[in-house]
Order: structure tokens, then C-alpha cells, then sequence
């Protein structure tokens, strides 16, 4: 541990999609009319970026907003905008477009768009492309974006209520600014939010009706109103493991410490200062999980007593001496409850990583430790996992932390008991 003046972690980023997280699948992306087709170019940018292939099918009142010609440039492939389009060698556009795609992803989505496809119109090539997708095969995703008014107006709802009903997946919409100068629900989601979820979209839902917590971060212990004793974690490995948990359909709860990242999407995040705060708020939510993943760094002391006003440095004053006292151990205190959830616990270690993760499992009583070299992992955006259990080691060689979490969130899924 270090002790600082009041500076809070460093930010950082959030952990990035992978560039590989979409690698092999073929995205149709519709754009429908609205405003919110700006956003489509940058769309186009990150699901080409994430590995996807990606073709755009644009209806005339897109066409009025964006360019075909920049669709195109970005997508690396012509546009498709009608469907009297001649270049399929069959001229059956409206068909070809799906056979080989993994998804239809609408966005913009518009109001009268989606109240077009909800009774089956096919009047344009892209509601006629959504009707003769093969429909256990080709998902169909759409991101609302529309005036806040139409957004909550009855027959929108009623709409997207039944779409829904129908199979498709609504994304968004965000709430905030508008175009138009009004403030509400009906902005599309952006385009990183989007790729994000069609990311989580495609993930084995390997955690569905589960309920994980997960602490990350570091804790931060007051001396006085502008020190405090923390560490260097950044908490980027914790909400990764958040964020892969709710992508495997798991219902989440993050208990982060003081971190400047963002929640991933779907997750409930509780926000802590103290070590003291960490472990009320996880033992309050703990009963309820089945499965406990303990990431923080928490502070192993804090000081006896915090002072109440700045500590004062004066020519001839003694050096302050803190008397420290130990913080509770969390994960032992969950490994403890009369039914604890699945536990999982982190051993960042700057030697001997094995030794001492076999040491934690037994002494903290969980079921599986997760080591890694602490210098060598934090603040980083990648790392190496060692899993350590009863019955042995197995290595997770270096990658990005979301690609580890999602491996991490497989190897906890498989451990669970099954039901049924
Ligand atoms: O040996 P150590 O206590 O550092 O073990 C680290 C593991 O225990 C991590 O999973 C960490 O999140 C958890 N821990 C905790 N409460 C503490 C200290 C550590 O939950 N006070």
C-alpha cells in the first residue's frame, strides 16, 4: 500500500472490445430515416474494426440524411438501397442479403419503420429483407432513435411491444439531449454501446438466471480530509469480469471502489469509498448471489482514528506516527455465510504466485483462486491468469482482460451445480 495525498486512481479507459470480438460474422445494417444516421458511419467503423463483415441496406429516408457513398467507402462493399436493384445475378436482393448473415441490425430504427415491420409490410427492400430473413437463423436487432414525444406516444410503445413479442431484440434507446433541442428518452445508442451489445448479443448466454456479485478496484482509507492510504489497482480486470458475466446473461452487481470507469451495460454498480464500505455493501448483497467474485484490491489496515482536519507540517512538529487497524477479509466473510455463493478470489501476488494463491484458498475456505503477477497486471489492459482449485493449476496465458473474464466466467459457469 501506498499512501498518497488525495488522489484518486488514475482514469482509464474502459477495456475495449477485442478486435477480434466479432471476427466471422456478417452483419446487414439497416438505416432506416432519422437524424441518428450520422451515427451509422461510426457503426460501420466499429463493426469492420471488431472483425465483422458488414453490408448496409438503406431505405430512401435514410438516403436523405447520409450518403450511400460513405456507407459505402466504410463498409468496403456498394449499398444497397432498392429493391429493383439489378446486380444479384437472381435479382433477388431481398433474399440473398440474409442467407449468410449471423444478424439484421436496424439502426436507425424509426417510428414508422417499426410499425411497418410489425405488420409484416415489405413495401421497400429492407422491410422485405427483415420478412424473408430465415427467422431461427438471422436475429434481428433494432436501435430505436426518435423525438422524445414519439418515442412514449401509446402506438410506438404498443409497436416496439410487439416487435419484441415478435422475437426481435430492441436496443436503447438512450435518454439525453436531442437533435430537435428536447431532452428524453429516444436518442439512439452510440455506436461503440452499440457494437457492444452485439457483441454481449452473440456471447453463449453460459450464466443465464444467475446471480453475480463482484468487487473491483482498490479501497481508500481517509488518514485525514485530503490523504488516505490506497492502492494501484485500476480496477479494469473487475468490471471486465462484469461486464463478461451480464454478457453470459447473468444479473449483476458491481461493488466498485474509488475507479473512473465506466458501468458496463446492464450492470447494477454500487459505489464504495472504505474497505468498511466494500464489506457492508457486499454482505448486504451477497445471501441473494450464486456467485461471489472477489477482484478488489481492498486496503488491508486503515488508520485507527481519522483526523478531522488537515495534518499540518510545522517546523519542529514530530512526524505523524498512524496507529493502523486490520479491515475485515470480505471474501472470508462471504466463504462464511450459511449458504455462500460460488466465491472466487484474486491472489495478486509479486512472487511465488502459486504457492501463495494455494495458501489464500485454503486459509479464505473458497473454491477457486485466480493468481496473477501484481506489478505485471495493474493499470494494464492485459494480463495472465493462473486458476488454482482442489484438484490443480491451469493457466490462462496472456491477453486482454475481456477476453480473460469471458474465459474466467466460462470456467465458473462450469464449476456451478446444475439444476434440473
Ligand atoms: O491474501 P489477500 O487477503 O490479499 O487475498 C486477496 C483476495 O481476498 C482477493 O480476492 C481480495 O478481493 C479479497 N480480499 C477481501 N477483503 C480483504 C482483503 C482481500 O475480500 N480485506
Amino acid at each position: 500500500m501506498a499512501a498518497v495525498d488525495n488522489r484518486r486512481p488514475v482514469a482509464s479507459s474502459e477495456p475495449t472490445t477485442s478486435a477480434s470480438e466479432l471476427a466471422g460474422r456478417h452483419i446487414v445494417l439497416g438505416l432506416s430515416g432519422g437524424i441518428a444516421c450520422y451515427k451509422a458511419a461510426e457503426l460501420v467503423r466499429e463493426l469492420v474494426k471488431a472483425g465483422a463483415t458488414v453490408q448496409v441496406v438503406m431505405t430512401e429516408a435514410a438516403e436523405h440524411f447520409i450518403t450511400a457513398v460513405t456507407l459505402q467507402a466504410l463498409s468496403n462493399r456498394p449499398v444497397f438501397t432498392s429493391q429493383w436493384d439489378a446486380r444479384d445475378h437472381n435479382n433477388m436482393a431481398h433474399i440473398n442479403l440474409t442467407r449468410e448473415a449471423d444478424a439484421i441490425l436496424i439502426a436507425p430504427a424509426s417510428a414508422d419503420f417499426i410499425a411497418k415491420l410489425i405488420h409484416g409490410r415489405a413495401d421497400e427492400l429492407l422491410s422485405l429483407a427483415c420478412l424473408a430473413r430465415p427467422i431461427e437463423r438471422c436475429p434481428l436487432l433494432v436501435a430505436p432513435a426518435m423525438n422524445r414525444e414519439m418515442w412514449a406516444h401509446p402506438a410506438t410503445q404498443r409497436n416496439f411491444a410487439q416487435l419484441a413479442a415478435d422475437g426481435a431484440t430492441v436496443l436503447g434507446p438512450g435518454s439525453g439531449d436531442q437533435a430537435c433541442g428536447e431532452i428524453g428518452d429516444g436518442r439512439m445508442l452510440e455506436a461503440a454501446e452499440l457494437r457492444d451489445a452485439l457483441v454481449a448479443f452473440f456471447q453463449p448466454k453460459l450464466l443465464a438466471g444467475k446471480r453475480v456479485l463482484v468487487t473491483a478496484g482498490p479501497t481508500f482509507e481517509p488518514i485525514d480530509p485530503v490523504r488516505g492510504l490506497t492502492n494501484r489497482s485500476s480496477g479494469k480486470m473487475g468490471f471486465a469480469i462484469a461486464r463478461a458475466a451480464a454478457d453470459a446473461g447473468a444479473d449483476v452487481t458491481l461493488i466498485a471502489g474509488p475507479v473512473h470507469l465506466p458501468t458496463p451495460r446492464g450492470v447494477k454498480r454500487v459505489d464504495v469509498t472504505t474497505a468498511v464500505e466494500m464489506h457492508d455493501a457486499t454482505l448486504a448483497a451477497a445471501p441473494a448471489s450464486d456467485v461471489f467474485v472477489a477482484t478488489a484490491a481492498v486496503a488491508d489496515w486503515r488508520v485507527a482514528s481519522v483526523a478531522e482536519a488537515k495534518i499540518k507540517k510545522a517546523a519542529g512538529r514530530a512526524v505523524p506516527a498512524f496507529e493502523l487497524v486490520e479491515n475485515p477479509d470480505i471474501l472470508a466473510a462471504v466463504a462464511r455465510l450459511a449458504k455462500p455463493p460460488f466465491c472466487v478470489g484474486f491472489a495478486a501476488e509479486s512472487n511465488d504466485l502459486i504457492v501463495h494463491a494455494r495458501e489464500k484458498l485454503v486459509r479464505k475456505n473458497v473454491p477457486l483462486i485466480v493468481a496473477n503477477l501484481g506489478p505485471q497486471t495493474f493499470g494494464r489492459d492485459d494480463n495472465a491468469l493462473t486458476l488454482v482449485d482442489a484438484s490443480g493449476e491451469r493457466e490462462l496465458p496472456r491477453a486482454d482482460k475481456l477476453t480473460l473474464a469471458r474465459q474466467l466466467v466460462a470456467e465458473i459457469a462450469a464449476r456451478l451445480p446444475r439444476h434440473g
